[in-house]
């Protein structure tokens, strides 16, 4: 049978699934449970310098092909994170803070206080005011950030990059520049959705991002682009629901997979997926390691 263990962004871990932060991440007790359902890590929920409550409601509208979500990045803060990142631990899987700020003192604030398996840098939120993509769409800050907290802390950082930009690879680059053990990608795409009948936006926000299978097609792109210029490993996530998405994902280059949306419908997702990438290993005799990348070896080169 195939081994799907391997080390992924500095991780070593049993397979290449990974709970998206802000999913099932709020507390340790659901962390547990989805890594005891099956994934190799699990993110947590971003947290940042003081409690927030988030935006008003609504704040997720679901479509047919994916959802809208503004929450607007709630948190009990990180002083009050640690017992839930302890209780995740219990799942026995490597747990990785996802951390957000507004500038890269707060970044290294929050890291240096955190005893976790590793950081993941919220710079892609598409919905929060003075965090997120707000500051992350800008390479210069991303190194900056990128760079306090690796040298805050001794464990991997992983930074979180935004679709919401013309080119993705050079915010990719200013993470590799900045000491990133790994870059993710992508958080969701700005997006809004309004009720006809009343003429309302429906978000109480307005705006929001898009996840789930609509946006699967932005993250292999982005994956691909950034896997053809960084030697840091990319984490690819964005409407990953079967094992043939996580496959894709894979061959366009990544070497983690995160779920978000998909674990909406259920835990067993994880575990489907795991045995569906299993099965398609044995059935072509081929590695994780033959199958990473191959689609850059046997297409041509885009011309932009
Ligand atoms: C309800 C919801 C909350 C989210 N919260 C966060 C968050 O706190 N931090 C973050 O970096 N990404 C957050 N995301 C983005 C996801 O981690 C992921 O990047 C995105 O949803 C695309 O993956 P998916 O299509 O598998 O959901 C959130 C997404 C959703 C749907």
């Amino acid at each position: 049978m195939s081994s799907l263990s391997g080390d992924v962004g500095g991780l070593r871990l049993e397979n290449p699934l990974i709970l998206a932060a802000g999913i099932l991440g709020t507390t340790g007790a659901s962390m547990r449970r989805v890594a005891l359902a099956g994934a190799g890590a699990v993110v947590t929920k971003s947290v940042g310098l003081e409690p927030r409550n988030g935006h008003p409601g609504p704040t997720v509208v679901r479509l047919g092909v994916g959802l809208i979500n503004a929450m607007g990045l709630p948190n009990p803060s990180y002083r009050a994170f640690q017992d839930e990142i302890d209780i995740a631990r219990e799942g026995g899987v490597p747990v990785v803070a996802s951390i957000f700020g507004s500038c890269p003192e707060e970044f290294a604030e929050i890291a240096s206080a955190l005893d976790v398996d590793g950081f993941e840098l919220n710079l892609s939120c598409p919905h929060a005011g003075g965090y997120g993509m707000e500051i992350g769409c800008d390479p210069a800050n991303v190194e900056e950030i990128t760079r306090a907290v690796r040298r805050a802390v001794n464990v991997p950082v992983w930074v979180k990059l935004t679709p919401n930009v013309t080119d993705i690879r050079v915010l990719g680059i200013a993470a590799q520049r900045g000491g990133a053990n790994a870059v993710v990608a992508i958080n969701t795409l700005k997006a809004m959705a309004i009720d006809v009948e009343s003429g309302y936006p429906i978000l109480g926000n307005v705006i929001g991002g898009l996840s789930g299978p609509a946006i699967k097609p932005v993250a292999l792109r982005c994956v691909y682009e950034l896997s053809g210029v960084l030697e840091i490993p990319v984490i690819g996530v964005g409407g990953v629901s079967c094992w043939q998405d996580a496959v894709e994902m894979i061959m366009a280059g990544a070497a983690g997979v995160q779920i978000g949306t998909a674990l909406m419908g259920g835990l067993e997702v994880i575990r489907d997926i795991t045995s569906g990438i299993i099965r398609f290993l044995d059935r072509k005799g081929w590695s994780l390691e033959e199958i990473r990348g191959i689609a850059r070896r046997r297409g041509s080169t885009p011309s932009s």
